[in-house]
């Protein structure tokens, strides 16, 4: 079933651009309208609602980061994220105008789903983000967003990752023109850069020889560092989620703007960071950070939009993405980084899809 590919992982890497695809393109009318399954979330619906949790675990956590990120920004509703596990155990405000979003690709995992029964039980509304077609998390919502990435086998998510991006995007479109957040114009110009991420995508997947140099080069690593700002944070920490679970490489991930409030203490000679530098406004305080851990003998490996060459001068190499908004970046610049994971991992001969301790979905505490 691999299809020739060596494993699921880069299989389903592959996969990222029919899935955004299908997630995106069977939820479009002719008029280009987002039509939602027959999620019932109308101007009243809405109008009910003050607040928005999101709440997932592991990679489908770090999509729920970026659908924060997509929702208070179009559509200008409040929006909290946790953890599953946390969330259950600390008393959340959640009355009937809490909107519940519970982000799950088996749509199994038991935090998830304890977290989704609690809100429910306080009178929440429950909206879920689901992969696997009647799932627990499925049945047990009162609406279902189904993302199209179609089976996940490997145990590090990626497609699934990429289409609940997609997921929110569209629900966060949908809303902001619902709640009249958004014009007309406003609402095409992001839908056609939206409708361009398969393509870019499948860009990304098609040259890949500097990923594996720079995975050839740095498999021995001890640890890795992450960074980025604003929705790149999020991506650098997906990142490292996907390094770390597939290579047992210690890896982490910061805000750029917290290196001086700790974390430039590790930075010696060699230290490998990977800086993301995909967010036009906050591109030159990247460049910064940057110089900053060079200075201290980082080895850094940048992501970067195509088009922003003076990042050359100041990171030892970059990997770029092709052009976007910067809203829609993490659909992207994911990509690289689970090439990378994946390049590390085969360098160091772990068991791919199956690394040691995880299980594909974890139906305990
Ligand atoms: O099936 P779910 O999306 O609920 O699973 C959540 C996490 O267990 C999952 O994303 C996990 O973190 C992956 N191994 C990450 O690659």
């Amino acid at each position: 079933e691999k299809e020739g590919y060596e494993h699921f992982m880069i299989k389903e890497i592959h996969e990222q651009p029919k899935g955004i695809s299908e997630t995106l393109m069977r939820r479009l009318d002719k008029e280009d309208n987002i039509v939602l399954d027959g999620i019932k979330l109308t101007n009243e619906d809405l109008e009910n609602i003050n607040k928005i949790y999101i709440v997932a675990c592991g990679t489908a956590y770090h999509a729920g980061l970026v659908g924060r990120f997509a929702i208070e920004k179009f559509a200008k509703i409040p929006v909290e994220v946790d953890v599953a596990s946390e969330f259950r155990y600390r008393d959340p405000f959640i009355d009937e105008k809490t909107l519940f979003i519970a982000v799950s690709q088996s749509g199994e995992t038991l935090d998830t789903l304890a977290a989704l029964r609690e809100a429910k039980r306080k009178g929440a509304r429950i909206l879920s983000i689901v992969n696997v077609v009647g799932s627990s998390v499925a049945r047990e919502s009162h609406d279902v967003f189904y993302t199209w990435a179609g089976p996940e086998i490997a145990v590090a998510s990626t497609k699934a990752y990429t289409t609940q991006l997609t997921a929110f995007y569209m629900l966060a479109l949908h809303m902001a023109t619902i709640k009249g957040n958004m014009d007309r114009e406003q609402y095409l110009q992001i839908l056609k850069e939206l409708k361009t991420m398969p393509e870019k995508a499948q860009s990304l997947l098609k040259d890949f020889a500097e990923i594996q140099h720079q995975a050839a080069g740095h498999f021995n690593n001890e640890s890795v560092f992450f960074m980025g700002r604003g929705v790149d944070v999020h991506v650098a920490h997906e990142a490292s989620l996907k390094l770390k679970e597939i290579s047992y490489i210690n890896s982490f991930a910061i805000a750029a703007g917290e290196l001086k409030h700790g974390t430039i203490a590790l930075i010696e000679k060699g230290t490998l960071v990977v800086a993301l530098a995909t967010q036009d406004r906050l591109y030159d305080k990247m460049l910064s950070n940057i110089q900053e851990v060079r200075a201290r003998g980082a080895y850094v490996v940048a992501v970067a939009k195509e088009g922003n060459k003076e990042i050359e001068k100041t990171a030892d190499v970059v990997l770029y993405i092709p052009d976007t908004m910067d809203e829609l970046s993490p659909i992207l610049s994911i990509i690289p980084l689970q090439l990378f994971a994946y390049y590390v991992a085969v360098a160091r001969g772990t068991d791919v899809d199956k690394p040691k301790n995880l299980a594909k979905s974890v139906t305990v505490e």
